[in-house]
């Protein structure tokens, strides 16, 4: 059965921290921080030699410790040796979602989806994809679609620079300009199924100037948020992917204004010289509910 298509706007997703699963420090320094999200990773950032360790040590941290963030698990790829264990271990760890690392086609998504279904892992599971591939890129829109067609498990795209950038050769450069166009296409994907999407990491954690600058125009772009490497980017893409207090403002005149009996019928009127119609409500309302949702954030951290 399809779902249809819905996006949801007060779920945070501006910092989503990668953590690797066999970093123990890392591990235990999660709690305390203000991501969004953690990433607990259990593949590019985990040696061959050591994945069986940071798959058992993985799942009794979260048995123990669960962060105040959404937690989501990233698997090695289902045939590289690794995947199968790590999707029963992730099982058992109960995250909020399952990161499929180098998602090429709708099958990849298929496969965990059925093995999901297959192994009672609870309806609220979600899917997360990495978009780092050509083919990921090309085929971006069907892998989307398969979200709402296949179980309704996927949710999040992942973009994956570092491996976009050793398969195709395009260069690491400050404003990425010739990404960018990948970049727009994935975003596009994303939303035309209804899925989050999250921007790449920023390798160069001690450049704050380039990272703001990255976060800006991932924000600009669309983006929901972005992948983090180091405690030290949260603070930072929390502020980017937020809110402005000049568009809170500007939201919560447009649903006063609305709310007007005398605009109880109209479908389009006009504040501070410009038009305003019912699909600005619908986007002020969204905004309005992710400030409300920040504050409580906030309050927490
Ligand atoms: N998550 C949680 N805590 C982290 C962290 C992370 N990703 N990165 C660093 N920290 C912690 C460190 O444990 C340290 O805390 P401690 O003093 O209590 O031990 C503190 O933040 C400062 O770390 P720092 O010394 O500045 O970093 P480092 O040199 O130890 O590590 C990296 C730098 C890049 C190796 C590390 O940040 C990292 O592994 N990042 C994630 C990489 C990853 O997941 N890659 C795969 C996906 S792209
Ligand atoms: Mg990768």
């Amino acid at each position: 059965m399809t779902k249809p298509i819905e996006h949801h706007p007060v779920r945070l997703r501006r910092s989503v921290l990668c953590v690797p699963a066999d970093n123990v420090r890392a591990l235990a320094k999660v709690s305390q921080l203000a991501a969004d999200a953690a990433i607990f990773d259990l593949e590019d950032a985990v040696a061959p030699e050591r994945k069986a360790e940071a798959r058992d040590g993985l799942v009794r941290h979260l048995t123990e410790s669960r962060p105040d963030c959404e937690i989501v698990i990233r698997i090695n790829a289902l045939g590289s040796g690794f995947g199968q264990q790590d999707l029963a271990a992730a099982l058992q760890a109960k995250p909020d979602a399952i990161l499929l690392p180098k998602v090429e086609s709708p099958a990849d998504i298929q496969i965990a989806a059925d093995w999901l279904a297959d192994n009672d892992a609870p309806e609220s599971l979600r899917l997360w994809a990495m978009i780092e591939t050509p083919r990921g890129v090309v085929n971006a829109p069907a892998i989307a679609e398969t979200g709402r067609t296949f179980g309704g498990r996927l949710d999040c795209f992942v973009v994956g620079l570092n491996d976009l950038r050793k398969e195709t050769g395009v260069p690491d450069r400050p404003g990425r300009p010739y990404l960018i166009p990948w970049l727009m296409q994935i975003l596009l994907a994303a939303r035309g199924s209804g899925l989050d999407v999250i921007d790449a990491v920023f390798n160069d954690f001690r450049d704050t100037d380039g990272f703001d600058e990255e976060c800006r125009q991932g924000r600009d772009m669309g983006y929901d948020g972005k992948m983090l490497i180091h405690p030290l980017q949260i603070g930072p893409a929390n502020e980017r992917f937020g809110v402005e207090q000049a568009a809170v403002d500007e939201a919560r005149a447009i649903i006063a204004v609305f709310a007007l009996p005398e605009n109880a019928d109209k479908g389009v009127i006009s504040l501070h010289g410009r038009m305003i119609e019912r699909l600005h409500l619908d986007q002020a309302l969204k905004l309005a509910a992710k400030a409300d949702t920040i504050e409580k954030r906030k309050a927490r951290f």
